[in-house]
This record gives C-alpha cells, sequence and structure tokens, in this order.
C-alpha cells in the first residue's frame, strides 16, 4: 500500500515514511496526485499550501486516493492557513484531530467511508481557460489568474526579439506569448519549476518554435547553450518567504545559456538588488525602463 507525500517538510517535522511517494507539483519529477487511482493509497501526509482552492483541491485529492480508514496528516505554518485546515477538513465529512508544533498546525484524520464535497474542491482548483488571460491556468500556479503587473512591463519595454531564446520561469507562458509574436524568433526554451504552470504553458504555446521543461533552474538546464536571448521575470520567494538567492541564480543561468554578445531583458521589482549579481555576469547592463515599482534591464553577455 503506498505511502503519500505532498511537498518538502522541514527536517524532522514530520516522521516520512520510507519510499513515499513524492506529490509535489514544485518537486520535478513527483507523480501528479490527481493521476492516481482512487482509494488505493495506504497514508497521506500533506504539506497544505496556503492559497484556498488549491489547498482544498489538494485536501480533495488527498482524500480520494487514500482507501477507507488510512490516515490523512495535513499541516501548515499558523500563519499559512494552518489555522484553516481544520475546518476545510471538516467541510469533506472528516473527524479532525488537532495539535501544534513548532509554529504549526497539524490535522490527523482517518478516511472516512463517506465524504462530501470532493468533486466540488477538485473542479474549483482545476486548470482551466481563465477569460481575463485567455489562457490555460490552475490555482495554485504563480498570478493564476491575472496578469502579473511585471510581466506587463517587461513586455511593454521588450523590442522585437530574433533569433533563439528563453523564457526563465515561464508560468504559463504570458511572457513568452509575446516574444513568440515575433516571426524572427527561431526557437524558444521555457522552463519553470511548476509542473502545473508547465502544463498550462505546454496548452498556451501551441507553436512548433517551443520547448517547455519542468526544471529547477537554480542550475542551467542540459541542452540549451549559446542561446540568442533569454527574457525572465525571476521568482524572489521560494516556500512563502523572500528568497533573494533565487533570482541571483536565474540570473547566472540565464549568462550560462547565452552566447557571447546575446543579451538578456529581465523585469524585478525595484527593491530588488539585482545591480551586482547582473553587473558580474554579463558585459554591460543597461536600466530599459522603470515605473509602477518594477525595473527593465538589458544585460548583454
Ligand atoms: C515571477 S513568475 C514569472 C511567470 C511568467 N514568466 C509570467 O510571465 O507571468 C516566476 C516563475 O518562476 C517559477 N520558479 C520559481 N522557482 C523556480 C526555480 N527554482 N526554477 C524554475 N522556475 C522557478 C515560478 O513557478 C513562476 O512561474
Amino acid at each position: 500500500m503506498t505511502d503519500l507525500l505532498y511537498g518538502a517538510p522541514a527536517p524532522g517535522l514530520v516522521e516520512v515514511p520510507k519510499g513515499a511517494q513524492q506529490l509535489s507539483p514544485l518537486i520535478p519529477g513527483a507523480a501528479d496526485i490527481a493521476k492516481l487511482p482512487d482509494a488505493g493509497a495506504g497514508s497521506a501526509l500533506v504539506l497544505a499550501p496556503p492559497g484556498t482552492l488549491e489547498r482544498d483541491f489538494v485536501l480533495a485529492q488527498a482524500l480520494r486516493v487514500l482507501r477507507p480508514g488510512a490516515p490523512l496528516t495535513a499541516f501548515a505554518p499558523k500563519d499559512k492557513g494552518g489555522s484553516r485546515l481544520k475546518k476545510a477538513l471538516e467541510g469533506f465529512g472528516c473527524v479532525v484531530g488537532e495539535d501544534a508544533r513548532r509554529h504549526h498546525r497539524f490535522c490527523h484524520v482517518l478516511r472516512p467511508a463517506k465524504l462530501t464535497g470532493l468533486a466540488e474542491a477538485i473542479a474549483a482548483g482545476a486548470p482551466r481557460i481563465v477569460h481575463a488571460l485567455g489562457l490555460w491556468s490552475q490555482p495554485g500556479v504563480f498570478s493564476w489568474d491575472r496578469p502579473d503587473p511585471g510581466s506587463l512591463k517587461l513586455i511593454e519595454t521588450l523590442p522585437v526579439l530574433g533569433g533563439r531564446g528563453a523564457d526563465l520561469g515561464c508560468g504559463i507562458g504570458l511572457l513568452a506569448r509575446a516574444v513568440l509574436a515575433a516571426p524572427a524568433v527561431t526557437a524558444l526554451a521555457c522552463a519553470d519549476l511548476d509542473r502545473r504552470a508547465v502544463e498550462c504553458a505546454q496548452h498556451n504555446l501551441d507553436d512548433p518554435r517551443v520547448s517547455v521543461a519542468w526544471a529547477d533552474l537554480r542550475n542551467p538546464p542540459a541542452g540549451a547553450a549559446d542561446l540568442d536571448f533569454v527574457v525572465m521575470n525571476p521568482p524572489f520567494h521560494d516556500g512563502g518567504a523572500e528568497d533573494r538567492a533565487l533570482g541571483q541564480a536565474f540570473i547566472a543561468t540565464a549568462a550560462a545559456m547565452l552566447r557571447r554578445g546575446g543579451v538578456c531583458w529581465l523585469v524585478a521589482n525595484r527593491h530588488l538588488p539585482y545591480e551586482a549579481p547582473l553587473g558580474a555576469a554579463f558585459s554591460s547592463v543597461t536600466l530599459r525602463a522603470e515605473g509602477g515599482g518594477y525595473k527593465v534591464y538589458e544585460a548583454r553577455r
């Protein structure tokens, strides 16, 4: 009987059964919980995501795939949805035991034979076309139901690009779509850490010039090198906390993927200190636009 794990809890926070199957969409290679069969799993540990639709989708999926009577432990930091977990599980018809440790709430449930509201929660958190975007998206992916203002700032600043390029942290493909409007773009390698975003981008960027990879870009992916351009709106949060090293790693990855003379177009929140890593990795760095809390840089390798 399979044991399931959703997410990457801090070491020692919970006891993870040996060989547990990882299901987080943010861990490349993990299985997709939506593809697991009903009532087949023996236990589940779920580090619940903070967004309501995403959280309820994951909890409902976990209850769906557990056999009746099997244990589910759902947990989250108190200030990131932990205090709402009990109510969410009770809404599905579970009897919930709760405790707290290391700033987290833990909810313990034995999967009841009769559940309520699973289909509704699964439908509300599933991928769909978001009409405000005209794109496939899913609750939980970056800026899932509205265009990100940083990406829009970069789109309005970009020149018409050409040749072979990459979109690092492509999300559902908003920025990539704008880049592909230029016929001189011959190839665009897109990548993101979030499997759900990658699957949406595959729908949204149905173009023979595009490849979309599920990858952690803190290191350069194999294959895409000597590119003419990179575009990116790099992440600066990891697990909910600001992580400036992430953007700095994206800058190093972009530089490693470009040919000499190739350009990186980057948008960042104005407060982020990217000038020094850009200056270290590129031969010239020019601030091309500033406004709305964002800065757009053109960095030439
Ligand atoms: C600011 S968003 C930009 C999204 C997209 N380019 C757009 O136009 O809206 C940053 C993206 O980076 C992704 N990301 C976060 N950490 C990553 C990592 N280590 N490797 C690859 N992608 C990552 C996130 O999932 C998110 O989609």
